[in-house]
């Protein structure tokens, strides 16, 4: 039975759980126009993952640029499944949100001339990538929290959001647990924004923040709405070996090369033309396919060399510092002197929360609206990114569709907009789930579970798949959601019980595994990051469409078929 009596019941204008750059832009844009927002997350604002992107922000800024080009490079990287509406007005608003960014105090790295320096990426005709060394990230991250802190947003830091209130096909706010006392609170609204980022710790070999479950995916999945495209994993090209820790792809945008274990500048097999700077899908693969012919280096042979040797000594130093330090911290390897081990990391989830152009979550293929409800970043599928995203085009997505989100919940606020009110009973299915928890008293334990599922993802779900990896994982999923039932936790205290939510999230990953899994069946071609070894080509009679996936109260998926927004590109082979 629940005991929803302590409850707290908290009204906002506008509530937005996720505080890295989406967020935060959102959040800013609403408190500046007077809206009462909160700001919900399991970290610190300054801990959020978008602080972790390296390389740079895409803006057609450069001489020889234009934002078509910045267009046609997107849609083709995509192979042809982004929207191409939203592709345009991401690419149209880019450099502006440069300019946004700076006025509001981040310092990009300049060139000779003074003006803010762009440098190649993969899959990129023109040098685009604007940075700040490599840390973009977490220079823009800090700019914008501070203006965000300076426009008085109110967070709520190790909160852990556990559900939306949901009903009528209308959002009216989330429901959260305070990670400090286990205290449950309910944010009460008439807009919520979901801004949490992506799921890449479903793979063992990944390139993300421990923090990266995904628990937004299966929360909104769990109302059986749908989640969009999200076989679409990216593959980062150079994770560390062995940890998978990223190395920028700027370490490949500065004349970083790839050899295997024979020497070979193998790139010239794969993308004679872009070599190194293919876009993602494309040079990983190509790494993996060295590794698998035993062309790969490392004590277990999993990696190839990046070699930066050749390069002038002050580029490593003064654009590359933080790589040369991780790469010695993790590795032991000062890539001044001498090639890094590296090796495909899965990075970023592709798909997400179904929108519109205008951040508005979808409830099923067809584009109808949830009322009052917005997501934006790498948990949400707006799509400007399709089957591959470009490098560099994360960040210019999560700060640009997050602000894009802020101002679209200023309008709707503005014309005025009903919620429901809350009662306690709204926040059941948070306590039920924190009581089954603490309370399970199985043999099985959330470590072993965690690691069965990521290992399987890796070998079954990862840069090379098949029918009968895929039925394989997906045996292992069931096999792991149905033990998971069984858990055991040790602390059962309510201060500080990391056990608890990280079974919480447990169960959020074992069912975005589910949907990652089921939509790649499904999906009989390769596009992009998806790719199957029984399907090798692109189909696009049967599978230029979108996915949606939505799941039952049995974990049963379902897959609806979504209309590609096609625009001025025609779709043709892709090549590099
Ligand atoms: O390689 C990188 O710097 C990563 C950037 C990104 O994923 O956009």
């Amino acid at each position: 039975m629940n005991n929803n009596a302590n409850v707290k019941i908290y009204e906002y204008d506008a509530v937005i759980v996720g505080s890295g750059l989406a967020g935060l832009a959102a959040a800013k844009e609403l408190t500046e126009a007077g809206k009462k927002t909160a700001v919900i997350t399991k970290l610190h604002p300054l801990r959020s993952h978008s602080g972790a992107a390296q390389g740079g922000i895409n803006a057609a800024i450069g001489g020889e640029d234009s934002t078509e080009l910045h267009e046609f490079d997107t849609v083709k990287g995509s192979d042809y499944l982004a929207d191409q509406d939203c592709v345009e007005l991401m690419c149209t608003k880019a450099p502006e949100t440069i300019r946004w960014a700076e006025r509001m105090g981040a310092v990009f790295s300049r060139n000779e001339e003074g003006n803010i320096a762009v440098r190649p990426f993969g899959g990129q005709s023109q040098p685009r990538a604007c940075y700040a060394k490599d840390r973009t990230g977490l220079t823009l991250l800090q700019t914008i929290y501070e203006q965000a802190d300076r426009a008085g947003i109110e967070v709520y830091d190790e909160w852990y959001a556990s559900d939306i209130i949901y009903e009528d096909g209308k959002v009216s706010g989330v429901v959260a647990y305070n990670i400090k006392d286990s205290q449950v609170a309910i944010f009460n609204t008439k807009v919520t924004m979901f801004a949490t980022g992506g799921n890449g710790r479903l793979f063992r070999f990944n390139s993300n923040a421990h923090a990266n479950t995904g628990d937004a995916l299966s929360i909104v999945a769990r109302r059986g709405l749908p989640l969009e495209d999200m076989e679409f994993v990216q593959f980062h090209p150079s994770g560390l070996g062995g940890s998978g820790v990223l190395i920028s792809e700027a370490a490949r945008g500065e004349g970083g090369r790839l050899f295997n274990s024979e020497g070979e500048r193998f790139m010239e097999k794969y993308a004679p033309n872009a070599m190194e700077l293919a876009s993602r899908d494309v040079v990983s693969r190509a790494i993996m396919e060295e590794v698998r012919q035993g062309r790969g280096v490392g004590k277990d042979g999993q990696s190839v060399n990046l070699d930066l040797t050749h390069l002038d000594p002050n580029i490593i130093l003064t654009r590359l510092p933080e790589l040369r330090e991780l790469a010695i911290a993790f590795q032991g390897q000062d890539m001044l002197n001498e090639a890094i081990h590296i090796s495909a990391t899965a990075h970023y989830s592709m798909g997400g929360i179904p929108t519109n152009i205008d951040t508005q979550v979808q409830k099923n293929a067809a584009g109808d609206l949830v009322e009052g409800f917005y997501a934006a970043g790498e948990c949400a599928c707006v799509s400007v990114h399709g089957a591959n995203r470009l490098g560099a085009n994360s960040v210019l997505e999560a700060m640009l569709f997050g602000r894009h989100a802020g101002e679209k919940m200023i309008a709707a606020l503005d014309d005025g907009i009903t919620f429901r009110k809350a009662s306690l009973s709204d926040a059941d299915r948070c306590i039920d789930e924190m009581t089954t928890i603490t309370t399970s008293n199985g043999n099985e334990t959330v470590p072993k579970l965690r690691t069965e599922l990521q290992v399987g993802m890796t070998a079954n779900a990862g840069v090379f798949r098949t029918k009968e990896s895929l039925e394989k994982q997906l045996a292992l999923i069931d096999d792991v959601l149905a033990r998971f039932k069984h858990i055991r936790i040790d602390d059962k205290s309510k201060v500080f019980n990391t056990d608890l939510q990280e079974a919480i999230e447990l169960g959020h990953m074992i069912e975005s595994a589910k949907i990652v899994v089921v939509g790649a069946l499904r999906r009989e071609e390769s596009r992009g990051g998806h790719y199957r070894e029984d399907f090798t080509t692109r189909n696009d009679e049967k599978f230029m469409v979108h996915t949606y996936a939505t799941m039952d109260k049995d974990y049963n998926i379902d897959i609806q078929w979504g209309t590609v927004m096609q625009g001025k590109f025609e779709p043709m082979e892709r090549k590099y």
